[in-house]
């Protein structure tokens, strides 16, 4: 097609706010927002994470509550993180496979509070539970082993699905744990739990506020590098979401969010399970910081980057902003 001015002006349709709203190709719901939360043992607490301004640590009721705000709202999944105590930490990370662990309490609290008003979305990961902060098991040499690992993760996911997780989320990167996950959940009844694999984390910087409000951040020796992907890489991104897929996800993921926005791209043109986007707790805070340095007004900053990922191709988001964000949609 050959367009010419004056004939064509794309100036016209954005001339006035309906024609604007006419022509928008992508709309962002509150539908499309997943509520990540942390939660902390003792009654009534509410912790503030100082190094993500707006978010809290909440004990189990405190999530239960949330958990009724997010259905208010229309947000249709909430995701759980624990901030497990110092003494049941481990470094085997054992206190993941506990059934009346934090976790598994948080879950059932949110089931009893909502039901299946709101999905509950679980980590599947030993870093909230181990001494050293890694998510998985380490060998003599600190190396993270693979394997012994999956066979861990497995008993965890099932622990959470017995506690009424709706969705397990692997996020720890491991070769083989979807496939070892997904057999686990058919085999001991649990066949419409889903798996959202975390397919695409890559090794981020920016990944430190949340490491800090589930207390894992000081006691990292090392880093994720040996298991969490190369920022350089995009290929390998897709031969792990293929993998993933082949092993039985029913939906990925990419993480961080927005400098991965071409990862999620790709994804989206070439596989065709739901994608999504976790906009991490360095993503949030580098959004608040700005805001509060004059960058630009806050609600207009998270607005702009939520929408891109939707243009990018994601069936949602997790991001720290939920709420937020469904009252500006207006949830
Ligand atoms: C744990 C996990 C991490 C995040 C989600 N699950 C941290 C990590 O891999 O070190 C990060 C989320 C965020 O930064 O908001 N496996």
């Amino acid at each position: 097609m050959n367009r010419h001015y004056p004939n064509t002006r794309l100036r016209r349709t954005r001339a006035t706010t309906w024609s604007r709203a006419m022509v928008r190709e992508t709309v962002l719901t509150p539908a499309d927002l997943i509520w990540p939360l942390f939660v902390t043992e003792g009654e009534g607490v509410e912790d503030p994470v100082a190094s993500l301004p707006g978010v809290s640590r909440w004990s189990v009721n405190g999530i239960a509550k949330r958990a009724k705000e997010a259905v208010d709202l229309g947000i249709p999944c909430i995701a759980l993180f624990p901030n497990t105590q110092a003494d049941k930490r481990s470094d085997d990370g054992a206190e993941a496979l506990n059934p009346d662990n934090l976790m598994c309490r948080a879950i059932k609290a949110v089931k009893d509070a909502c039901g299946d008003d709101v999905g509950v979305l679980t980590d599947v990961a030993l870093d909230p539970y181990t001494s050293h902060g890694q998510d998985g098991l380490v060998d003599a040499s600190g190396y993270v082993t693979n394997d012994d690992t999956v066979a861990v993760l497995v008993d965890q996911a099932l622990n959470q699905a017995e506690a009424g997780a709706d969705i397990v989320a692997p996020s720890d990167m491991m070769d083989g744990r979807v496939h070892a996950i997904r057999m686990a959940l058919e085999m001991g009844n649990h066949p419409n739990v889903q798996i959202m694999a975390y397919s695409a984390k890559y090794a981020s910087a920016l990944y430190g506020p949340f490491r800090d409000a589930v207390g894992s951040g000081g006691r990292l020796v090392g880093d994720k590098k040996t298991y969490q992907m190369d920022a350089a890489n995009g290929d390998e991104a897709l031969a792990e979401v293929a993998l993933d897929i082949a092993e039985g996800a029913d939906s990925v993921m990419v993480k961080p969010g927005l400098a991965y926005l071409d990862i999620i791209w790709r994804v989206k043109q070439r596989f065709d399970v739901p994608v999504y986007a976790y906009q991490v707790s360095g993503e949030y805070a580098l959004i608040e910081a700005g805001a509060a340095a004059g960058v630009g007004d806050r609600d207009a900053l998270l607005m702009e980057k939520l929408v891109a990922f939707k243009r990018a191709g994601c069936s949602g988001v997790l991001t720290y902003h939920a709420p937020l964000a469904a009252k500006l949609l207006g949830g």
